[in-house]
């Protein structure tokens, strides 16, 4: 599906529609993508990369061009980026064989969250203290008679060594793919830029007409960047939550569970049901969609990214309410199952999108200094 030749495909056909936006210009206040594009006369691969992932697919040149299907020309814009952007996902990809990943995504999310959480289960029935994993534990330090917390440190710490090896190794691919320097990433004043349009994602906002984008149809909303905001934030409150965590175990002495009222619950719990309700959002609005902007063969790994990370708070939302009771260690196992799918999967999913948006809103924070 994603090989050499349909990529090379793909890519001139980037090229071309490149080209014939850069003559005709009538998108030019949309996104940042079109002014741009005037900088270049001709496309390589590495400018197109840059393009595809600068793009928010907000299909608003699908629906405003006057060549878009069925005109001849048959300029699809977001389409062409979409598919780019994941044979971009695959080049950069470390270790470069696991890249192969991306192509398979739906089923091969389903067949690692099967065997993690099979996994758990038999590691839970393995350490678990009493005889059954329908136990009611009472009082602090209940979760670690089901799994102990160095079993659960040491894994956690070699994948987020993993984790962390990967998107250096593929930020650095992709930022220098075009001859930009990493030294280049000491300037301030890009960073400024990049995290103020990610924290709003401005470019999802439909450029100066200000009304939103075509995420489902010809009409404007800006449902979609609300929907994304409540699952980034979200995501941001549960990393903080789990900092907290880490925090009060090793500084204070405190071990979980912690208490409702306190700030690691009530930032993971707030940050969980943010994150479910973005899901839930963003699904329906890929579900009421126009076909036609999207690239079918990319609906699994959505569909699988977006339902890990719902499916990892559903399970954490629902160990907080029966902490206490008899279901605490199956949830637990069924919880951590999800939680290490989804940091083994992290490299090869569509998560790395934040690693390559920020990439290209780094590179394009320079256009706008020196223009
Ligand atoms: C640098 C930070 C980020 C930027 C610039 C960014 C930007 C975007 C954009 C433009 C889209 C829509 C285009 C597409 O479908 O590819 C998107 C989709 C998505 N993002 Fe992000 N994102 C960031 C971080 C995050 C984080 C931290 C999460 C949560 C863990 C997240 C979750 C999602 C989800 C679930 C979708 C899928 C929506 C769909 O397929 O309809 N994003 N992101
Ligand atoms: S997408 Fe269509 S309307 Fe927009 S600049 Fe390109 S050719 Fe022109
Ligand atoms: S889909 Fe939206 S963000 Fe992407 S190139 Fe078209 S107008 Fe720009």
């Amino acid at each position: 599906m994603f090989n050499k030749e349909d990529n090379l495909l793909r890519l001139k056909d980037a090229s071309r529609a490149m080209e014939i936006c850069n003559a005709c210009r009538y998108c030019e206040t949309l996104c940042p993508v079109f002014p741009q594009i005037t900088q270049f006369r001709t496309f390589d691969e590495a400018t197109l990369n840059y393009l595809s992932n600068l793009c928010h697919n907000c299909k608003g040149c699908y629906h405003s061009c006057q060549y878009a299907p069925p005109h001849e020309f048959n300029l699809n814009i977001p389409k062409t980026f979409s598919e780019l952007r994941v044979d971009s996902y695959i080049k950069y990809a470390f270790p470069n064989i696991l890249g192969k990943l991306f192509a398979k995504n739906g089923t091969v999310v389903s067949i690692i969250i099967a065997l993690c959480i099979a996994l758990l289960f038999i590691a839970g029935s393995y350490f678990n203290s009493a005889d059954s994993l329908f136990t009611a534990y009472d009082g602090k330090g209940s979760f670690f008679k089901v799994i102990p917390y160095e079993v659960m440190t040491l894994v956690s710490a070699l994948i987020f060594l993993h984790v962390i090896i990967a998107f250096i190794v593929g930020f650095r691919r992709f930022w220098t793919e075009n001859g930009d320097k990493m030294s280049e990433l000491t300037d301030l004043s890009l960073w400024k830029y990049a995290m103020g349009a990610v924290a709003t994602l401005k470019h999802l906002d439909g450029g100066d007409n200000g009304h939103g984008c075509n995420h489902m149809d010809d009409r404007f909303t800006h449902s979609r960047k609300w929907y994304h905001h409540a699952v980034m934030y979200g995501f941001i409150l549960t990393l903080i939550s789990t900092t907290l965590a880490a925090i009060y175990h090793h500084f204070l002495g405190l071990q979980a569970p912690y208490d409702f009222d306190s700030l690691v619950v009530i930032t993971g719990a707030l940050g969980g049901i943010l994150m479910v309700i973005g899901c839930v959002g963003l699904t329906y609005i890929k579900i009421k969609a126009d076909p036609i902007p999207i690239s079918q063969k990319l609906l699994g790994m959505d569909y699988s990214f977006i339902a890990i990370l719902a499916l990892v708070n559903i399970t954490g939302l629902l160990l907080l309410v029966f902490r206490d009771g008899i279901y605490m260690p199956s949830l637990l196992c069924i919880h951590l199952g999800f939680v290490l799918a989804f940091f083994l999967i992290m490299p090869y999913s569509k998560f790395v999108h934040l690693l390559y948006r920020l990439g290209a809103l780094l590179k394009y924070a320079k256009y706008v200094k020196n223009n």
